[in-house]
């Protein structure tokens, strides 16, 4: 087994990544601080791996909330099934959230478990390459607005996140690849060699070979946890990890939450990050066309979908939390692994990058 620390002193916590962990009783009850724990899942992960996780609580006090499946349910009215599980049941202070699932399942559940009686315990256990290698770590949690994603929400960190990667077994060929999204976005916003390695190895973590994804997802749990250790509440480098965020968010919303994957439309937004920082001569050709053809060989978008306008792209992306006093901050990229947060760009030249990145 593979244990990394996020390291945020007191509150410091343990991310175990290896094969069969669910089954490991141990693993889990040593951080379940109470005697009494809440899973929450989704329709179709609790088939596959709810009994499991149930059969690890044996002896403490235990309730399942089963959610509906799908981005378009993470919203405060379906996030209210998960207080009522822990209200009808009693649940007290001393309990513990379990997120058994993607990253919406994880966000939503650890939105929860913040802000039940001000807060309770979590325990993340991703089930998706995408919480495995980005979700699940850094204590993000939170629902969507009609206005504008991920815009209700708090930072909240587990006590310990377990990721299984059997679980990956049973994981959508389409959900692979919206993972390998976020993994790429690793090596594009400070880790040439690993996006070297990335294009090296596209072809056999496609093919789902354990030893690579095993290296890739750990690469980007380190990098991943290292960016929160220095920077928890994002007032600054964590800006990094929203790299094609801004773009992504709005094709999301534009197009309606659940429409194309999370993972799918932050491919597409880095290639629109590329494309901009390429046309504002802060990147070379080559990296940029590196960037675009790395995310179609994980057979992910590269353009913006042609149902969207560069006027609904400029409305949606003014709703970001990078906004700060009015002004849209965007990730942009110097070359592949120099990455930066500016608002040094024109409108125009933001324009122009949203116009040429349409599919034809
Ligand atoms: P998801 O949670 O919707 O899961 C994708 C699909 O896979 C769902 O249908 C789910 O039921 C299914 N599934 C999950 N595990 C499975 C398994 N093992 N086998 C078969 N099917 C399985 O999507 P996601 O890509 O995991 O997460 C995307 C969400 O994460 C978005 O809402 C995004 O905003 C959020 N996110 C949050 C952070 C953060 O830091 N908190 C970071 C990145 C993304
Ligand atoms: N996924 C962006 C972050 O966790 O900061």
């Amino acid at each position: 087994m593979t244990t990394l620390t996020v390291d945020l002193g007191e509150r410091s916590y343990p991310i175990y990544i290896d094969n069969a962990l669910l089954g490991q009783t141990e693993l889990l009850k040593k951080h379940i601080p109470g005697n009494s724990a809440l899973i929450v899942s989704n329709k179709t992960v609790a088939p596959l791996y709810l009994e499991k996780t149930q059969a690890m609580l044996s002896g403490l006090k235990h309730q399942s909330v089963i959610l509906p499946d799908g981005e378009k349910y993470k919203n405060l009215e379906v996030l209210n099934q998960i207080y009522d599980g822990l209200l009808r049941n009693r649940f007290d202070r001393n309990t513990t959230v379990i997120a058994l699932g993607g990253g919406v399942v994880g966000d939503m559940a650890g939105f929860a478990a913040a802000s039940y009686q001000r807060g309770v315990h979590l325990i993340q256990i991703p089930t998706t390459l995408l919480s495995q290698v980005d979700s699940s770590v850094g204590g993000k949690t939170g629902v969507n607005h009609a206005l504008g994603k991920n815009m209700i929400g708090a930072f909240y960190q587990p006590g310990a996140v377990i990721a299984d990667t059997d679980t990956l077994d049973t994981l959508p060929d389409r959900e692979l690849s919206a993972g390998i999204a976020e993994i790429i976005k690793y090596g594009l916003i400070c880790n040439r060699d690993f996006f070297d390695w990335l294009e090296k190895n596209m072809s056999v973590l496609l093919a789902r070979d354990k030893k690579a994804l095993r290296y890739a997802i750990e690469t980007s749990c380190q990098t991943k946890a290292d960016v929160v250790a220095a920077d928890e509440r994002e007032s600054g480098k964590r800006a990094l990890l929203n790299l094609g965020h801004t773009f992504g968010h709005a094709i999301e919303n534009g197009l309606g939450y659940g429409e194309w994957l999370h993972g799918e439309a932050i491919g597409a937004g880095m290639c629109m990050a590329a494309t901009m920082s390429q046309q504002m001569d802060w990147m070379s050709e080559e990296d940029t066309a590196r960037t675009i053809t790395l995310i179609e060989q994980a057979k992910l978008p590269s353009k913006a979908p042609s149902s969207m306008t560069t006027e609904n792209f400029r409305k949606l992306m003014a709703v970001d939390k990078k906004v700060l006093d009015g002004v849209l901050r965007l990730v942009l990229m110097k070359g592949i692994g120099q990455s930066l947060v500016t608002d040094d760009y024109t409108s125009e030249a933001l324009t122009r990058a949203i116009e040429s990145s349409f599919a034809v």
